[in-house]
């Protein structure tokens, strides 16, 4: 599969797809990036290894009509599958219907826990701490309108400490993260699942 990465920072998460895919983990490949963010380091990222990253700005467009543009980038490099890897613009309709059950997101604890508008970065650790919970850990999920929810690919556990702080944890799930998306990618280009409802069954 030709994968389209969106993305607003760092881009660890692309960084770990495109390690799998060089390590022959992964089939697929990034064949283009796009950042909603000029100063994304994930964009430097994606140039260091030779692949088309562009910065799109959102100024003066609808949310339909940048997902239009996007739209346009992925076609001309026939893009498969998109990967949301830390990318924190909300998608319109048009996207997603242009990549019904093609389009895959990695949220940095176990939804529907500590989901939806408002959490992401260290609000959702923040919360996760502030709620008391002994574990978090990860989600890769089927992106659909509502924010944060959709068929469950993959989730990896992680104990929360008595000494954590928001920082210390994202630290300690950031690797299972990169692991999650790694095999949500590599179940779906072997095809080896159906969706029924908000359950992805392994075939
Ligand atoms: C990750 O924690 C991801 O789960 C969240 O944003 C962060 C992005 O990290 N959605 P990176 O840019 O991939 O390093």
């Amino acid at each position: 599969m030709n994968i389209g990465v969106l993305v607003s920072g760092r881009g660890t998460n692309l960084q770990a797809i495109i390690d799998a895919s060089k390590d022959g983990k992964i089939k697929s490949r990034v064949v283009v990036v796009i950042s909603n963010k000029r100063d994304a380091y994930a964009l430097l990222r994606a140039e260091k290894e030779g692949i088309p990253a562009f910065f799109l700005s959102s100024k003066n467009k609808t949310p339909e009509e940048y997902d239009k543009e996007i739209i346009g980038i992925f076609e001309n490099y026939k893009v498969d599958l998109v990967v949301l890897a830390g990318y924190l613009k909300i998608l319109s309709g048009v996207l997603i219907e242009k990549y019904k059950d093609r389009i895959i997101n990695i949220h940095p604890a176990l939804l529907p826990s500590f989901g939806g508008k408002g959490f992401y970065g260290e609000n959702v650790h923040r919360a996760v701490l502030d709620a008391g919970c002994r574990v978090s850990g990860c989600t890769v999920h089927f992106v659909r309108l509502e924010i944060d929810k959709g068929p469950i690919i993959v989730q990896k556990c992680v104990e929360v400490l008595d000494n954590d702080t928001p920082e210390t944890l994202a630290e300690r799930i950031l690797p299972h993260e990169h692991q999650a998306l790694v095999e949500a990618i590599k179940i779906i280009e072997e095809g080896r699942y159906k969706i029924e409802g908000m359950r992805v069954k392994r075939i």
